[in-house]
């Protein structure tokens, strides 16, 4: 999957117009040769979100964010590299060759597809039997007493698994699908004493669980017994499957993803009824985790859509646990979690339909960041003896000390000093001392006094303010018109530009113009994935470029700027060179040499 030749990309790039495609989510207007609109990334009330069709280019004036088409599919659908190549591919009827050695993976690919769309219409089959079979009378009257609204039903696409051991094997046998991939799927289970197959799902609600793109990749299913009996869990699922893995997909983030981007925050909730109950009560911010612990990969889907994510988990023991577990986690993909404990007895679904969406509103305002929540809830579990103290803050380090941006890690721990009354040099010198890695490397150590990590995701953190406009200006006309790069090359700009994040974007210019001998913006762009901070500082310059009409004449008046820039430089350097010189021969040479720079 992770193969796009380098032509075929190019290809992509230059064909997918970047207004057209922004404009199917965000309403842009004309102004002035920008087309702008409010920024999809965070809550805009102006518009400060702009378009540059001549760049190909987006970049937010109030976030930062920015880049070119292909980073904007990526952040607004969450989606890696290669999926937005590929749906940009799609939608161009643009052809990706597979790689030409892989008959295995196109095999592969085929198999997944297939699956795919046997998921699709066993989906078609459980909802058909819901609406109209007449055995599926107790279904409907079980979701009418959980208060489903039939509009909830069609958007969640639930449905009904019939009391029997091959409604659908027969089914999908009748439409002459492959009954081994329908197995694959995990929709049915070979019989073990007899030829054929039978139906996994009997007799139970169905919800079909949805990837981040829409496919249905498994299902889970419920039994409509108010009481569990004991011989039949309440819930199954689908199990592994080529297309299905659990720890990668979050039940109701595909119907939700737009609503939590617009709202900037999301709900990590456990069960499929939570996810359906608050959507329809309004809440459509909620994603699932269906029962398991938040892994890696659920936080990287997440944080790509919102920073900022409630856990509400069950007020039991479990659910403090879970949240527990959860924390780490967010921390370490830095996401601010908060937590919200429901009161006792109570999951979300249960408290939206007692309490109403708006006493749940107040709650979520009122839930403290997760930090907060594991001091709190630690001292109730342990108590405030000393050791139970030890016990809660070991607990709170363990779970800051995945952060990696260095600044909010120290922000974090110097909270957790006020909080707990402990010095905040004993915070670190004791996560030092519980890190698994603890002395293991210089880099490790000065990870753990705050600085270290890498100083490039400092850096990203920091939004670059540059206050010398001419410099900026000359930057954003280099980035804008990169073929006139060879014309600066020579002007020494590393010596003499202002700031760190101008020199540091200038060597990456240059970096990259020596290896391709080019540096258009796509290119920078993405070669700039890593730092996103000096990404969106790139973005910014070369959005703020008015179009050139006399590129030469710019040009000419340009370099004689860096000239006079590079001139004032070398003065300076000379001027401190006199400055300690002794000897009054090679003073008299300096001022020669500065005179003559005037
Ligand atoms: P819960 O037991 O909290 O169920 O399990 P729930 O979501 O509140 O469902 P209702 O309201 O009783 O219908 C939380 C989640 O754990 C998984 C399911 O994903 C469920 O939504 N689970 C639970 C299972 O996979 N199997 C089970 O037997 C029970
Ligand atoms: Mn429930």
């Amino acid at each position: 999957m992770g193969y796009i030749p380098e032509d075929i990309l190019q290809m992509i790039r230059e064909t997918a117009d970047i207004r057209q495609i922004i404009q199917e989510f965000v309403p842009l207007k004309k102004r002035g040769r920008n087309w702008t609109g409010l920024c999809p990334f965070h809550p805009d009330k102006d518009p400060s979100f702009s378009v540059n069709e001549d760049k190909q280019i987006f970049y937010c004036f109030g976030c930062g964010e920015g880049g070119d088409v292909i980073k904007f599919l990526m952040k607004l659908q969450g989606l890696s590299f290669v999926e937005a190549v590929r749906q940009l591919a799609d939608r161009l009827n643009i052809e990706i060759p597979e790689r030409p050695v892989s008959e295995h993976r196109k095999k592969e690919y085929a198999e997944r597809d297939a699956i795919l769309e046997i998921n699709e219409l066993a989906a078609a089959h459980f909802s058909t039997n819901l609406d109209s079979s007449t055995a599926a009378i107790k279904a409907r009257e079980y979701l009418e007493s959980r208060g489903l609204s039939r509009e909830t039903i069609k958007n969640f696409s639930m449905g009904w698994a019939l009391d029997a051991w091959d409604g659908l094997a027969d089914f999908i046998e009748r439409e002459g699908k492959s009954l081994e991939l329908a197995e694959k799927a995990g929709l049915i289970i070979k019989r073990t004493n007899a030829p054929g197959y039978y139906d996994r799902f009997r007799g139970r609600i169905t919800f079909p669980i949805k990837d981040h793109a829409g496919r249905i990749v498994a299902f889970g299913g419920r039994i409509i017994t108010a009481d569990t009996p004991k011989e039949q869990p309440k819930y199954i699922n689908s199990p592994e499957s080529p297309v299905y893995s659990k720890s990668r997909v979050l039940y109701g983030l595909f119907q939700n993803k737009s609503s939590i981007r617009k709202k900037g925050i999301g709900i990590i909730v456990e069960g499929y009824m939570d996810v359906v109950s608050l959507w329809q009560f309004g809440v459509t911010e909620a994603v699932g985790t269906l029962g398991t612990a938040l892994t890696e990969d659920h936080a990287r889907r997440l944080k790509g859509i919102t920073k900022d994510w409630i856990l509400l988990f069950d007020a039991d023991q479990a659910g403090i646990k879970a949240a527990a577990r959860a924390l780490p986690v967010c921390y370490r993909h830095n996401i601010r979690p908060k937590v919200l404990c429901l009161p006792e007895g109570e999951d979300p679904d249960s408290f939206v339909r007692k309490e109403g969406r708006k006493a749940l509103a107040r709650l979520m305002e009122q839930a403290p960041a997760g930090i907060d929540f594991l001091i709190d809830h630690g001292v109730k579990k342990f108590g405030t003896d000393t050791e139970a103290k030890v016990r809660v803050i070991e607990q709170v380090l363990e779970s800051i000390s995945a952060v990696p941006d260095p600044v909010r890690k120290s922000l974090l721990v110097s909270h957790v000093a006020r909080k707990t009354g402990v010095r905040e040099e004993s915070l670190w010198h004791k996560m030092k001392m519980d890190s698994p890695r603890s002395g293991a490397s210089s880099r490790q150590r000065r990870n753990v006094a705050g600085q270290g990590e890498s100083a490039k995701q400092q850096a990203a953190k920091t939004v670059f303010r540059v206050s010398n406009r001419a410099e900026e200006k000359l930057m954003g006309f280099i980035l804008s018109y990169p073929e006139f790069i060879n014309d600066f090359i020579d002007q020494g700009l590393e010596i003499w530009l202002p700031e760190n994040s101008l020199k540091e974007l200038w060597n990456a210019v240059v970096s990259l113009y020596n290896m391709a001998e080019k540096c258009d913006l796509t290119t920078l762009c993405s070669r700039l994935e890593g730092n996103p901070a000096m990404r969106s500082f790139a973005m910014r310059l070369a959005a703020e470029c008015p179009p050139c009409e006399e590129k030469t004449a710019m040009l000419a008046e340009l370099r004689q700027f860096c000239h006079a820039r590079r001139k004032k430089a070398l003065r300076a350097q000379l001027l401190d060179e006199m400055r300690t010189e002794d000897s009054e021969e090679h003073s008299m040479e300096l001022l020669k040499k500065i005179q003559g720079l005037r």
